[in-house]
Order: structure tokens, then C-alpha cells, then sequence
């Protein structure tokens, strides 16, 4: 569903829009490149920090609300949470018989009549899953954090790697980044051993690699390093021995941090808000997974697809959650993340929802979302 909308002669890499060609100006080697051991980057203009912003929806030319809120996938140097123009707005203004335009685009395109058919697939451990999409505020670390913290009760071993300079999932584990010597900005570009930075949380089996502040400059300080794209894999590789699960929150771009968790991954895990423009910005997501899995990672997949923010009072709710079905089949599971309040409190007590709320609905979502991942059932 990615390609179509890209201009022909241009693909996006990075969130930076380079020639098909993809000769230099990519954050993403080709083989020769890796090959070749080169890859101290001839692009320094992607350091610049210069926000690009990136299309995925033919629609978006035709409609604008979206190109209002195309501006808000900005990439490089951007790392507040962004909002689409919809998102929040009147569930029942929403509730129309019509189908939200942008979920339609996306569903009715070439790939909707191929959707995977079939059960998920239960794999081996260990497991190193990035939680991806580039937009802000859609249920990243709140996943993270919440089916980190649940399938450590299923007495996994699970290591939470937060990619975030907003730290939120460090916070939201109750850890304060003040109290750290290294963080996984150290890890990143200053050659600490990933061992030396993990914590363990109040969970047991519950671990954490946490993030501070400085990860805002590692966007751009990784651009002139060696290696810049597999560092955070090279580390992990290290420690992977010791855990189940590692998941991995990235931040809200498709910047050199989070191509740093699709090559560190096998899987990836995309939250999708049962909202308005759900879908936008995800041809850009599947577009460079393809091409890191295609130059750097041939294991990596999408793997798996969670409903989260899901309101059974709105159709629209069941509208989007139908539409993603369709599109994605059985990659979609099964169990849907309610908007339950008490997942937006936890992280304020440093808690992950089965501790601060155990019964909470949210916290039940978790759990059963955690089983269905472990299962593959
Ligand atoms: N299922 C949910 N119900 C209610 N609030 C939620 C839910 N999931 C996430 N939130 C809240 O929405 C906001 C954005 O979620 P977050 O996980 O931080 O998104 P991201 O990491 O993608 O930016 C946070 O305030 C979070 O507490
Ligand atoms: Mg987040």
C-alpha cells in the first residue's frame, strides 16, 4: 500500500526523500555500502536538522485536512507529539455511515484483496520487537511499556529499550533518568556495553535500557558515525541471551534512531488508534521497513498490528478496527486496547497499568494482548 504514493522517480528513506536510485543520500546502506564498510555519510545535509515533510496518501493532495496535518510528519530534529487535525475530535461528529476518507483510501488500495489470510504465527524466542509509527501520541510507549510489563508477568525475561528522548517509557517504569550514569545514548554513541546501562524495574523480569534528554541529539550526532544504523543491534546482540523479549519504543519519526530499532528487531509492532487518519503516515512505516529488511535486516517483518484507543461506544471505532482487519488480516490481533483512563494515569506513578490498576480494563487488555503475542494465538 506504500509505493503508490511516492512521487516515481524519489523514494523516502529516513523521512528524507532521496532519488530511486538510492546511491548516497540514504540513512539505509545498500549492500555495496555495507559491503564496502563506507558509511560515514556524504549527506551531511540530513544532519541539518531541516524538517521534511512526508506524504504517504495520494489522497492527501486532494484533501486539505491532511495536507494541514502533513505538516505534522516532520522527521529530523522534530520530537514533540504531534496531533492529526481529527484526532480528537467529537466521537460524534464521527459517527457517520460514511467511511472515514483516509481509512478508505488506504483499505481500497491494490493490496486490500491480497491481505494475508491464515492464523499468526508462533515464534521462537528470543523475540525483538520494535513498536513503530511515526506519528506522536498514538499508543507507543503506553504498548511498550503495558505488554513489556505483561508478558514479564508470564514470567518472561523482557527488556524494554526506550528510543525516546521524551523518555516516556523510562518515566513510565518508574525510573529516574537523574539517578543513571549511562543511558542508552551511551550505548549509542559512546561504546558503553548495553549491560552496563540496563536496570531492572520494580517488575521482576521487567528491565529496562533507559533514555534521557541527550537521545535528542543522537539523531543527528549518528549521522558522520560508523555503523550509524546497527549500532543499537551490535549492543543488544551482547545481552539478547538474557532475555525473552525485547521491545523496543521508538520515537515518532523515521529518523536514524528508529531505523537503529528496525535493525536491532525482527518484528515490528505498529499501534494504530482506532481514529481519524489511523492509517496515515503508515505507507511510509512499511516503505522503510521494506527497504531496511531489503538492504540491512532480511528478517525483518511486520509482524503484528494493535487496535489501541478503541471505543466501543463509536462506530467509528469498529469502522477503522474492520478496515485495518481487512487490510492487514491475521497480522491484526485479536484483542483490541480499550481508551481506558487509567492507562493514561499509570504513567504519572511510574507504574506499568498491572501494577498501578490491576483490574482495570486496561490492564486486562494488556494481559490478553500479551498472551495472544506470546501464543501467536
Ligand atoms: N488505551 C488508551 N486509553 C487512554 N489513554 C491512552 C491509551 N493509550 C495511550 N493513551 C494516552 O495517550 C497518550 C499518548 O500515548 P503514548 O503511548 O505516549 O503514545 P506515543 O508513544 O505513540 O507517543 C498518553 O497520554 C497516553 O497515556
Ligand atoms: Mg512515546
Amino acid at each position: 500500500m506504500s509505493d503508490s504514493a511516492l512521487p516515481p522517480d524519489t523514494e523516502s528513506v529516513g523521512g528524507q526523500q532521496v532519488p530511486a536510485s538510492g546511491q548516497s543520500h540514504s540513512y539505509i546502506p545498500t549492500p555495496e555500502d555495507v559491503v564496502g564498510g563506507s558509511n560515514t555519510g556524504t549527506d551531511g545535509e540530513i544532519s541539518s536538522g531541516r524538517p521534511h515533510v512526508s506524504k504517504t496518501l495520494a489522497s492527501d493532495v486532494d484533501n486539505p485536512a491532511s495536507e494541514a496535518n502533513a505538516s505534522d510528519h516532520l522527521t529530523l530534529g522534530n520530537q514533540t507529539e504531534t496531533e492529526t487535525v481529527a484526532e480528537y475530535g467529537e466521537p460524534t461528529e464521527t459517527c457517520s455511515s460514511e467511511t472515514p476518507a483516509t481509512t478508505e483510501q488506504v483499505v481500497a488500495g491494490p493490496s486490500s484483496e491480497n491481505a494475508p489470510q491464515g492464523e499468526r504465527v508462533k515464534r521462537s524466542l528470543p523475540r525483538v520487537m520494535a513498536v513503530a509509527n511515526q506519528k506522536g501520541g498514538v499508543g507507543k510507549t503506553t504498548t511498550t511499556v503495558n505488554l513489556g510489563a505483561a508478558l514479564a508477568e508470564l514470567d518472561y525475561r523482557v527488556l524494554v529499550v526506550d528510543l525516546d528522548p521524551q523518555g516516556n517509557a523510562t518515566t513510565g517504569l518508574g525510573v529516574d533518568h537523574r539517578s543513571l550514569d549511562y543511558t542508552v545514548y551511551d550505548v549509542l554513541l559512546n561504546d558503553v556495553m548495553a549491560d552496563e546501562c540496563i536496570e531492572p524495574t520494580d517488575l521482576k523480569g521487567l528491565f529496562l535500557l533507559a533514555a534521557n534528554l541527550n537521545l535528542a541529539g543522537a539523531e543527528v550526532e549518528l549521522v558522520n558515525q560508523m555503523s550509524r544504523e546497527t549500532r543499537l543491534k551490535r549492543a543488544l546482540d551482547e545481552v539478547i541471551d538474557q532475555f525473552d523479549y525485547v521491545l523496543i519504543d521508538c520515537p515518532p519519526s523515521l529518523g536514524l534512531l528508529t531505523i537503529n530499532a528496525l535493525v536491532a528487531a525482527t518484528e515490528v509492532i505498529v499501534p494504530i488508534q482506532c481514529e481519524y487518519y489511523a492509517l496515515e503516515g503508515l505507507g511510509q512505516l512499511t516503505h522503510n521497513v521494506e527497504l531496511v529488511r531489503k538492504n540491512l535486516n532480511p528478517a525483518l517483518e511486520v509482524s503484528t498490528i494493535v487496535l489501541v484507543m478503541y471505543d466501543s461506544r463509536t462506530r467509528l471505532s469498529e469502522q477503522v478496527a474492520a478496515e485495518v482487519r481487512a487490510h492487514f488480516g491475521p497480522k491484526v490481533c485479536r484483542n483490541v486496547i480499550p481508551r481506558n483512563i487509567r492507562l493514561s494515569e499509570a504513567p504519572s506513578y511510574g507504574q506499568p497499568i498491572t501494577v498501578f490498576d490491576s483490574s482495570s480494563r486496561g490492564s486486562v487488555a494488556y494481559r490478553e494482548l500479551a498472551r495472544e503475542v506470546s501464543d501467536g494465538t
